[in-house]
């Protein structure tokens, strides 16, 4: 067997569901706001795609995607991120791929030169693939906190040369996961200088950027950022979008990566040995998903609602802030994470995780400890009657 394979840890649930082992809930009808899948409908104009084109189920995909897709992927980031025109080529610089988790993880052994001592940077707390995706590839997974005391964004000064020195590939996640941060378009520039100074890659994880909560102000993107900072041919930058949060599709596993041509190069050579195509009718209704905003619209309105209901009952008891996107609540409990969670879960029947199991110690301090995180997915009704019990339950530790 592989060795690395042993330094893997195991994931979240596992530590919850055994955290939760022997409880007695003592209220009937369980809420789970513990996974982040998202719950609202598929759109119908998905599923009629996918039952439409199911003849397409006889012909082996491209890796690299039909132009279809791959236009209705520019068409939508030119949109979104406000590039300018012909600024992508959807020729050499997009590729779709099977939901963004086995992306992010596949990336890493695709950049990463083992020969040289690397080192991935991540955040902490973190999406535990890009962990995984380290170890698996042979490199360190250096950890860069994202604490309270700074808004819950990574603090890129704070980060120490010889890691720069030895870095050969940073995760970035924005929005974040769990924390909802958005990093401004200021730091990304200045994340951008540093990769150009020090030769690495910034995978951006940008998975949540179409929940969000000011219409006027979506999250901005890697790629908008080197538009902006003038890294006209996104030269190490890679963007991952997925339409599993977007259009909620977790099922159809469909996404893309986008940015610098030399790198979607040598990704799609690893890709087509990989052999994680993505079928053609996934393609077809993949296109028309991107090709679409107003169930986008109305997804977000959605969310935005069940932030206002749930803060609305939370505030006057426990200090709780709005995150700029995404549809997790990132709680800074009263007391220790695991004890807050196990505790809810035995007396209000609902189920969060605790903020620990998606962190590491690192610079002496674990920043998820003392967090719990909510992920906002249940319809609005439960996730009120939710808010409602963890309230009483807070009312009992404070
Ligand atoms: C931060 C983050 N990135 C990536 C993913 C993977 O999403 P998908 O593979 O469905 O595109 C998730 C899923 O929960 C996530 O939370």
């Amino acid at each position: 067997m592989n060795p690395d394979l042993k330094q893997l840890q195991p994931y979240p649930f596992e530590k919850l569901n055994a955290l939760k082992d022997g409880c007695q809930p003592a209220v009937e009808k369980h809420i789970a706001l513990s996974i982040g899948e998202p719950k609202h409908d598929a759109p119908a104009f998905v599923l009629e795609s996918i039952s439409n084109n199911l003849d397409q189920i006889n012909r082996y995909p491209l890796t690299r995607g039909s132009i279809n897709l791959r236009s209705a992927i520019v068409n939508w980031l030119n949109t979104r991120f406000k590039l300018a025109d012909g600024a992508l080529d959807a020729e050499r610089q997009v590729l779709p791929v099977t939901g963004t988790r086995e992306a992010l993880f596949s990336f890493a052994q695709c950049l990463i030169d083992r020969e040289k001592d690397a080192v991935i940077l991540m955040p902490n707390p973190f999406y535990q693939i890009y962990e995984g995706a380290a170890y698996l590839s042979g490199a360190q997974p250096v950890f860069y906190n994202t604490v309270k005391e700074n808004n819950y964004l990574p603090d890129f000064d704070a980060i120490d040369e010889a890691s720069w020195q030895r870095c050969q590939l940073i995760y970035v996640c924005t929005p974040g996961n769990p924390t909802g941060s958005v990093i401004s378009k200021e730091q990304l520039c200045k994340l951008i200088e540093l990769s150009l100074k020090y030769d690495f890659v910034i995978a951006s994880d940008e998975c949540y950027s179409e929940i969000y909560f000011d219409d006027n102000n979506p999250p901005t993107g890697l790629l908008e950022a080197a538009q902006s900072c003038g890294n006209h041919s996104f030269k190490n930058c890679i963007v991952f979008h997925s339409l599993s949060k977007r259009s909620n599709l977790p099922g159809m596993r469909s996404g893309f990566v986008a940015g610098d041509a030399d790198i979607i190069k040598s990704f799609l050579l690893y890709r087509t040995y990989h052999g994680c195509a993505m079928p053609p009718v996934h393609q077809f209704a993949s296109a028309e998903a991107w090709n679409d905003e107003e169930h986008v619209i109305q997804n977000r309105a959605m969310y935005a609602q069940k932030f206002d209901a749930v803060i609305d009952i939370l505030s006057d008891t426990i200090s709780i802030t709005r995150p700029d996107a995404g549809f997790y609540l990132w709680l800074n409990t009263p007391n220790d994470d695991e004890t807050f969670a196990r505790d809810l879960y035995a007396q209000q029947n609902v189920t969060v995780l605790p903020g620990s199991y998606l962190s590491r110690e690192s610079e002496g301090i674990n920043p998820g400890k003392n967090h719990v995180r909510l992920a906002l997915v249940a319809p609005l009704e439960e996730c009120v009657t939710a808010a409602k019990r963890i309230k009483q339950y807070i009312q009992t530790i404070i």
